[in-house]
């Protein structure tokens, strides 16, 4: 059974109890008062907290809409849909995709040609002006960009993107406000109350005393984790950029404040919410104040509060940190994020591709096992930001990333046209680039080439994996690099935005035409969208499992706990190999060619791969 499974009686099916007192009834209701007694126990207000969450809520529900709370009954109803693969999310700046909003909407027949089954338009909500860290700094969350359109606008394409099939995934910036909100413009003139809202240091030996556990975000472009503002008179803590400051959740107030807007969010439409620097919503002295008990809880609470009043919304950890780290985000006893980037996975295949050896992503895959059976994994190969070795320090030794780092980053030779990134002092500098110029499409991008080789196997990879495959927009058509960034006096200090071109629609025109590289990419990538929806059908479920096949360059891992077992070979070396199955007699049919294999042996070339699944 999957998440809510206590919430599930026969009454919970239909609609909730409306008002106030029944919504104290359920049992999603008690974990809201257990987490919130957790981490605001020791505060004089918890009580009238729980009051007007109870109240928030039961505003929300009266006012869901009919067609939102049809979807909220239909998932209710279906908990394991969560779990059902092919679930592909497509992700983008909406200005470099679409241009505004209204673009998106008319985009919507590429998105369905693709097969993708969700959207995330990386944050569109109104930013601070000027440079905004590509929109994480958010001056107001219930206005949309106003150059991306209106909030009507977003609302509208919730509905459309809904009838088609598509939910809309978007960045809830939870951690820190832009410098420029109403809460930080009122704690700047001096209200006590929006002061609160954020943490700020008196001293610079109070600074220096927190600094020496805390570690940097960006190094080089904003060193530190504090910045002094003089209206504030004191030193607001920002771990990212300076004019991102962090929001202070030990005051209930900001926990009440994020919920509502999930709430106004939700009833706009809006079917998930990926939770911006999730691990950083807790700060504690003595420590690096990342991934603290109090931040899983609160998101155990977020969600708890959305079974009451939005049941069908899906919660993200984006949390890029150790796979220790980031697996209690789907919760302890109690459900939290429905789903977490698996990073781990990602920098691991991308490891194991450098060295053409599958020892690092087995370990890792073994790992991530631990995942409960209510929360799915996001897999991907490439995102807006850089790639993080350090996240993979419990896993693969010091030297280890390092090489990789320099093989991708350009130090080393190898195939990789990336680039190295800031890193805090002592870890692997981290990498930009699309997968593109990480695989080598640069130098060679012949469609039957090694480098579209290497992106149609982490692809297919990630589609057969148990869970979500992302999609990072342009990889399906082998969009490059942007190198021009640098001539943007806006963007040129942050090397991310190399990996953030804009959408190139004269090469996706290619992607009918058979023998162009778009071509070929685009349709690999919808054949993969299909082929592991169609494993749903096949009866193919339940986690990856992976397994030594004798050939150190084979990642193999099978699922086996649906009706038919799918095993999967994927080659990540150049040379081919053949590998000795273990299935017994049984013949064995490739999902994604149709290709039958009976005899013990699997032949796969360079950068091959295959999932296999048994027709008896
Ligand atoms: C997340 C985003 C990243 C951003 C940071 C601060 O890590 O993915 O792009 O810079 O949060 O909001």
């Amino acid at each position: 059974m999957g998440r809510g499974d206590d919430v599930l009686t026969a009454e919970t099916l239909q609609r909730p109890p409306s008002g106030d007192a029944g919504i104290r009834q359920g049992a999603a209701w008690s974990v809201v008062v257990t987490r919130l007694r957790h981490v605001y126990g020791g505060h004089a207000n918890v009580e009238s907290l729980l009051d007007r969450v109870s109240r928030s809520l039961a505003t929300a529900l009266a006012t869901r809409p009919q067609d939102l709370a049809q979807l909220d009954a239909e998932r209710r109803a279906d908990p394991d849909w969560i779990s059902a693969s092919g679930q592909a999310v497509y992700t983008f700046y909406t200005d470099r995709f679409a241009g505004s909003l209204k673009g998106l909407a008319s985009r919507t027949a590429y998105l369905k040609d693709l097969g993708v089954r969700w959207v995330h338009p990386l944050p569109l909500l109104k930013p601070r002006p000027g440079d905004s860290d590509g929109g994480f700094a958010v001056a107001d969350y219930r206005q949309v960009d106003p150059a991306l359109g209106t909030m009507e606008d977003l609302s509208a394409l919730a509905t459309t993107m809904r009838q088609e099939g598509i939910g809309l995934l978007l960045d809830i910036v939870s951690n820190h406000t832009a410098r420029e909100h109403a809460w930080a413009q009122k704690a700047r003139e001096g209200d006590l109350r929006y002061r609160d809202y954020y943490i700020v240091l008196n001293d610079e030996r109070e600074v220096a005393d927190r600094e020496k556990d805390l570690i940097d975000v960006f190094p080089d472009t904003a060193p530190g984790n504090f910045t002094w503002d003089a209206e504030m008179g004191g030193h607001v803590w920002t771990t990212f950029y300076p004019f991102q400051w962090d929001l202070n959740y030990a005051n209930p107030e900001v926990f009440l404040e994020m919920l509502e807007v999930l709430l106004y969010l939700a009833n706009q439409g809006v079917q998930g919410f990926r939770l911006d620097s999730a691990p950083f919503l807790w700060k504690r002295e003595g420590t690096t104040s990342r991934n603290q008990p109090e931040a899983y809880a609160l998101v155990e609470a977020w969600r708890a509060a959305l079974d009451i009043a939005a049941p069908s919304v899906v919660l993200l950890a984006e949390a890029i940190e150790s796979l220790d780290d980031v697996l209690p985000f789907f919760g302890s006893d109690q459900p939290g994020c429905d789903l977490a980037y698996n990073n781990g996975v990602m920098t691991a295949l991308w490891g194991g591709l450098a060295d053409g050896d599958a020892t690092i992503v087995r370990r890792v895959m073994t790992a991530a096992l631990a995942k409960p059976k209510t929360g799915a994994w996001l897999n991907y190969v490439r995102c807006h930001d850089d790639l993080i070795w350090n996240a993979l320090a419990a896993y693969a030794p010091q030297d280890d990333l390092q090489r990789w780092s320099n093989i991708y980053g350009g130090v080393l030779p190898g195939f990789s046209e990336g680039r190295a990134f800031q890193t805090a002092a002592g870890g692997a500098p981290s990498t930009n680039g699309m997968t593109a110029s990480l695989t080598g499409l640069g130098r060679d991008p012949a469609p039957t080439g090694e480098a579209a080789a290497r992106i149609r196997l982490l692809y297919g990879v990630i589609h057969a994996l148990d869970g979500w495959p992302l999609i990072y927009m342009g990889d399906e058509i082998g969009l490059g690099d942007d190198r021009d960034y640098e001539c943007d006096p806006m963007r040129r200090a942050d090397g991310r935005w190399l990996h953030r071109p804009m959408m190139d629609w004269n090469l996706a025109e290619d992607r009918g035409v058979p023998g162009t590289l778009a071509g070929s990419l685009f349709s690999d990538f919808k054949r993969f969208g299909e082929r592991a929806r169609a494993l749903n059908e096949e009866g193919v479920g339940g986690p990856a499992e992976p397994f030594d096949a004798g050939e150190p360059s084979v990642l193999a891992f099978r699922r086996i706990e649906g009706r038919r077992v799918m095993t999967v070979y994927a080659n990540l070396a150049a040379r081919p190999v053949v590998v000795r199955q273990t299935a017994g007699s049984k013949v064995l049919r490739d999902v994604l060619t149709g290709g039958i294999f009976d005899g013990p042996e699997v032949a796969l070339a360079g950068y091959d791969l295959v999932w296999l699944v048994s027709d008896q």
